[in-house]
């Protein structure tokens, strides 16, 4: 069985921090998601992955290599252009040689892959598409199927009270590669847009499989840092976390008087046992944090300096900023790399600040 893990797209909605980190390498608790997303086929035996990529790709490459580190076999393929999560796939075809996998990359699930092909394997068809239930569908892609899991129609972000189901496509396929036959070649091709609705009009079957699992779409800010939320919480079963403080700054974390659970920490961090941590708060490697400090729901990346008396709530802040002393950063705001918020500073929540394109390195 091999993969397609799709991590070719801009990333527009997590700017800045994606004009100096594509979208796939965003750390979650310290690691870059896609790593996470190889370890997870890795574990589920599947070690022939193609990775269609386009924008900032040597990230990528340098991190990965040809995968032999992870015990995978990795193969590039760089658009030039973007030419979509279905172009994206025709684009790689030469690569595939049977039934294969493709994972949105930007999707974290507690998602059993080997469950998903003994699924496909019973219901037959061109693919099995894997949904989960949310309670408002209308930012989604639904998906209508019968009592027998035959997909009938997709309806995208439909208004809440016409939504026809809250079943939505969750961004993990397993598809018979037959459906690279109904892709055209050489042009942007949406696959929820053109592939899949193209696919049940000439009457062939996809296969729906609901799930209960844990899903979260790291798209937006917002759900970048409830997915922390979520794995500190362990509702989402990623790592295998001790109760109180955890990572390899715990000790860092034990020394400061008012801790509130749960707090990540790696090392190399130094925090004033005056600060104010927690709850919900991940701090990267190599990570400053001042006397007075407050900082709460928030993902701090390697090497962020809070200064002195600074407050740091629900926020993003990425690798090498620095927060200057007394300044002040709200919910929902998100400071790019290497940016500084000057002393006594106060940004709105829901600020954005950093770089205004992408970051060359
Ligand atoms: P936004 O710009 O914030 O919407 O993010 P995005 O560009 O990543 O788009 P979206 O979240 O819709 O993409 C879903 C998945 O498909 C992500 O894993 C993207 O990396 C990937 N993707 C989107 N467009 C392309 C593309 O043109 N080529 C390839 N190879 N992958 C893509």
């Amino acid at each position: 069985m091999q993969a397609i893990v799709l991590v070719g797209g801009e990333g527009t909605r997590l700017r800045p921090l994606t004009y100096g980190t594509p979208k796939p390498m965003v750390p979650i608790m310290g690691v870059p998601f896609l790593a996470r997303t190889l370890e997870r086929l890795h574990h589920a035996g599947i070690n022939d992955v193609i990775l269609p990529a386009g924008y900032m790709p040597q990230a990528i490459v340098d991190y990965f290599g040809d995968g032999s580190r992870l015990g995978m076999k990795i193969t590039y393929v760089i658009e030039e252009t973007p030419l979509g999560t279905a172009g994206a796939l025709k684009n790689v075809e030469q690569h595939i040689h049977g039934p294969f996998f493709v994972l949105n990359g930007d999707v974290l699930t507690s998602l059993d892959l080997q469950a998903m092909i003994a699924e496909h394997e019973r219901l037959g068809g061109l693919g099995l598409l894997h949904l989960i239930r949310v309670d408002d569908p209308s930012a989604f892609g639904c998906v209508v199927h019968d009592a027998q899991q035959r997909i009938s129609a997709f309806v995208e972000k439909p208004p809440r009270e016409t939504a026809p189901t809250n079943e939505i496509n969750a961004g993990t396929y397993l598809f018979e590669r037959e459906i690279l036959d109904m892709i055209p070649a050489g042009r942007n091709v949406s696959i929820e847009r053109e592939t899949f609705p193209a696919v049940i009009a000439a009457g062939k079957g996809l296969y729906a499989c609901t799930t209960s699992d844990y899903w979260m779409d790291l798209g937006k800010p917002e759900q970048y840092l409830a997915a922390h939320r979520d794995i500190l919480a362990r509702r989402m079963p990623m790592l295998a976390l001790e109760p109180g403080a955890t990572g390899e700054g715990a000790a860092a974390l034990a020394r400061v008087a008012r801790l509130e659970l749960p707090v990540h920490a790696d090392a190399q961090v130094t925090i004033d046992p005056s600060a104010v941590v927690g709850p919900n708060v991940v701090i990267g490697a190599g990570c400053s944090i001042g006397a007075r400090v407050v900082l709460r729901d928030s993902v701090l990346w390697d090497g962020v300096v809070l200064e002195e008396g600074a407050i740091v709530e629900g926020a993003i802040v990425a690798s090498g900023a620095r927060i200057g002393r007394e300044a002040r950063v709200f919910e929902g705001s998100v400071i790019g790399h290497d940016t500084t918020i000057e002393p006594g500073r106060v940004l709105d929540a829901g600020s954005r600040v950093g770089a205004t394109a992408p970051i060359a390195r």
